[in-house]
């Protein structure tokens, strides 16, 4: 039997960067096939391919046997090709039912075409189910949260009954309980013969679900694992071609206790609750929890973006009053956050502007910007996170997706924080950057920098941190130590069992 899908000599070339170079992918009925790569190699390029967002320069595409010819995304949907988008794809205003059906509204009314609300409602409802999703259809968007916005789009790719989807880093905005039931979705569809493409950073879910696993590196194949074969290491060594030594790396011991205090911090979302915590200056403190534990609230309100109601801030023993971001900024307190896209990065910008846009002050003299240190500034990043760009001048849009991570990130790291606080800061990074963005985070914390890490990654939360905040509906349910570290202590405070 021919396989569903083959892609053969996929060449492509962007100004100044070729980013896929004679690649070949073939897919077979109800296979799940894992693609993966360092940031840049060409992945989420090769899907726009085969999703119509982009045309080939040369090679093939073949579905169900015959060579096809995708020119845009309604032509790969109209063959069966669902696709969920490495970044978010929903339109915030309307509710989560009108978003499932964009663009396929169910009609009444013969002639009058009047959208059929109730049935795109029931009809939502069923494939929201089935993903374990409660929220009503009628909810708009933009009241979800960021995973439960995926989970929307992955409902719609099901809606439309195709053969093959797409899926490019579904689960980077959800966490446990929410990436289980995708997964569990993945076997399902490929149990019904539904073929998945799955891209992801995560190395343990590509174990867990694929029956085959092709690498790309640097616009070319880098090789196959076939089932039996997919390993950790296997998988790293493909994608970097060389091992990875250590991923983590242990503070060098010293530390001012109590350098950065929060008490009985009252935000606006959950003003039950009050939160208190210290982080040491040199310690790296992780904050587990689940998806809408209150952590990016909590660290909106330090960072002045939404006024905490109450709470004391205290920095080397002085109280700090925080109104604004700027104020923030101006005590050396940052705050690098989850929702690169909305928050984090000007995508019409370039990566020197978006790098060196919050420290203008250390660039400037008088009311000159000085465009060479920016300059500088700008590619000493660059360099030291190896973000993939052809230049310091290339818009942030034409980066991929790991690289924008980066950018980001390199915007708070030029500067000189006595706090910093990382929301997700390795959502969609590969595991090689991920040791680099490890690393830099210890020499931040072992310059005396108190840092405080919020991730949804177990093994991230368990590898990187000094000692764990646990999160729960809004207030912190316990605190561990290296020690008390595991799996299961953080499970189970993240549901709500405080500590003895
Ligand atoms: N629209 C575009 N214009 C110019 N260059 C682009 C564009 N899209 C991608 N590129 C470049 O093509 C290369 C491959 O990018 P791609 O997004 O496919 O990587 P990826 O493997 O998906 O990485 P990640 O894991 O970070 O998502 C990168 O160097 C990227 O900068
Ligand atoms: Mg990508």
């Amino acid at each position: 039997m021919s396989p569903l899908l083959e892609l053969k000599h996929i060449t492509k070339r962007f100004p100044g960067v070729l980013a896929l170079d004679d690649v070949s992918l073939s897919v077979g009925s109800g296979e799940v096939v894992a693609l993966i790569g360092e940031n840049g190699a060409g992945k989420s390029t090769l899907m726009k391919i085969l999703g119509g967002v982009h045309q080939a320069d040369a090679g093939e595409i073949w579905f169900d046997g015959r060579p096809v010819t995708i020119r845009h995304v309604a032509g790969a949907l109209v063959l069966g090709i669902g696709f969920i988008h490495q970044e978010l794809n929903v339109l915030d205003n309307l509710s989560v039912a009108a978003n499932v059906f964009m663009g396929r509204e169910p009609t009444w009314g013969g002639p009058l075409r009047l959208i059929d609300r109730q049935k795109i409602a029931r009809d939502s409802e069923q494939y929201l189910k089935r993903l374990g999703l409660n929220i009503s259809p009628g909810t708009p968007l933009r009241e979800l949260s960021l995973a439960q916005q995926q989970m929307v789009e992955i409902a719609k790719a099901l809606s439309q009954n195709a053969r093959l989807i797409i899926m490019d880093e579904p689960t980077s905005s959800l966490t446990l309980s929410e990436t289980e039931r995708l997964l569990a979705t993945v076997c399902d569809l490929s149990e019904n013969g539904v073929s998945v493409i799955y891209i992801s950073h995560r190395l343990g879910e590509i174990e867990f679900c694929a029956d085959r696993v092709v690498a790309l590196r640097d616009g070319r194949n880098a090789g196959e694992l076939q089932t039996g074969e997919v390993s950790h290491t296997k998988m790293v060594s493909l994608m970097i071609g060389r091992k990875l030594e250590d991923l983590y790396v242990r503070g060098n011991g010293s530390q001012r206790p109590r350098y950065f205090e929060v008490e009985g911090l009252r935000t606006r979302y959950r003003p039950q609750h009050k939160i208190s915590f210290d982080v040491a200056g040199g310690e790296i403190l992780g904050f587990a929890g689940l998806v809408g534990a209150g952590r990016s609230e909590m660290a909106q309100a330090i960072f002045g973006v939404d006024a905490p109601l109450e709470g004391k801030i205290r920095l080397d023993d002085q109280p700090l009053v925080i109104h604004s971001a700027h104020d923030a900024i101006e005590a050396g307190i940052y705050l690098a956050p989850e929702d690169r896209r909305r928050t984090g990065l000007i995508t019409e910008m370039s990566v020197r502007e978006n790098i060196t846009m919050a420290g203008l002050k250390h660039c400037s003299t008088w009311w000159l910007i000085r465009a060479d240190r920016e300059t500088e500034v700008a590619r000493q990043q660059v360099e030291t996170l190896h973000v993939k760009t052809p230049g310091v001048e290339t818009k942030t849009m034409d980066l991929s997706g790991g690289n924008q991570q980066k950018v980001v990130l390199a915007k708070w790291l030029s500067l000189e924080p006595k706090v910093i606080i990382f929301d997700e800061p390795t959502r969609g990074i590969d595991v090689g950057a991920k040791a680099e963005i490890y690393g830099l985070m210890r020499d931040l914390a072992n310059r005396g920098v108190a840092i405080v890490m919020i991730s949804s990654e177990m093994e991230e939360v368990l590898g990187v941190s000094d000692r764990i905040a646990v999160m729960h509906e809004g207030e912190i349910t316990g605190f561990l130590t290296r020690e008390e570290f595991s799996e299961q202590a953080i499970m189970n405070l993240a549901v709500g069992r405080k500590a003895a």
